[in-house]
């Protein structure tokens, strides 16, 4: 699985590609199930907002069968493989949870500002490949992107500790105004299943979600495994030390585990229906 030409074009000129209808139905249910059960525990890993909501959920793929598939997918790993042209690690991985009326923004920031300072990454060769879990609509709280960002270099930026429960990067308001008059704002919305992948240095930002529709997305962080971090100032949950080169699981596995998680499920419901079930003796 690759890029055609017209998608490394435009992510090349714009710093982003939206791929639709990527995963099934299927294969998408049973990510959503598994990430409102990750939400529901009470581990380390999973960040919360102000209110309690869940906000982030971070490296799922380790201790979660499901996002482990989804961690080593082909469909998501091969395309940065050929971008990078060399295999690739799991920098970061995170379940973003964008809660219904609880959801908190994301300040404007470029990713790899934070994998640049915090981790001391080497160069922008990773990037963040978006799996929608639920409709990403333009009411729900989505990624807003400034296309064309991501060829202004890393930006100067202050390190915000205040606004949400998430330290970030962020960058000001007059460079913001000044990146949105060359390259616009979008704000790429579709249905559980897209994809989006874009450049460590596109520049962007989420609004709140104020809606009764949740917005969950899942990042894999993606890094050419030569361009592996040099400084280890966070958890090893939050940006992975393990420089090993994920090798590509079959492109049917999650459609597999999804189907077997479902039998295996409607086993257990059975049984309990035959446990309850009232006596006619
Ligand atoms: C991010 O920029 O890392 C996350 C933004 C979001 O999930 O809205
Ligand atoms: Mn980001």
């Amino acid at each position: 699985m690759g890029l055609n030409p017209d998608q490394l074009r435009e992510f090349d000129e714009q710093g982003y590609v939206f791929l639709p209808n990527c995963f099934s139905d299927e294969e998408v249910a049973v990510l959503r199930s598994e990430a409102e059960g990750i939400y529901r525990s009470d581990r380390e890993q999973v960040w919360r907002e102000s209110s309690g909501a869940p906000r982030t959920a971070f490296a799922a793929h380790t201790y979660n069968e499901a996002f482990r598939l989804l961690g080593s997918h082909p469909r998501l790993v091969e395309p940065l493989m050929q971008l990078f042209g060399e295999p690739v690690y799991m920098h970061q991985f995170k379940i973003n949870a964008k809660a219904p009326f609880d959801g908190e923004v994301w300040q404007w920031h470029q990713d790899y500002g934070t994998w640049a300072r915090d981790d001391g990454m080497p160069e922008p060769r990773a990037m963040n490949i978006a799996v929608f879990l639920d409709e990403v609509m333009a009411i729900n709280g989505p990624l807003m992107f400034i296309p064309k960002s991501h060829k202004k270099g890393v930006l100067a930026a202050g390190h915000d500790l205040k606004t949400t429960s998430y330290p970030l990067w962020t960058l000001d308001n007059e460079t913001i105004t000044q990146l949105a008059e060359d390259g616009g704002i979008v704000a790429p919305t579709g249905k559980p299943g897209s994809v989006l992948m874009f450049h460590g240095n596109l520049v962007h930002a989420s609004p709140s979600n104020i809606t009764p529709y949740p917005r969950k997305i899942v990042y894999l962080t993606l890094c050419a495994v030569s361009n592996h971090i040099t400084k280890f100032t966070r958890p090893e949950w939050i940006a992975h030390r393990d420089f090993t080169p994920i090798e590509p699981v079959a492109d049917d596995a999650l459609l597999q585990f999804a189907r077997s998680h479902k039998v295996a499920a409607e086993q257990v419901s059975a049984q309990r229906q035959a446990h309850h079930m009232p006596s006619c003796a």
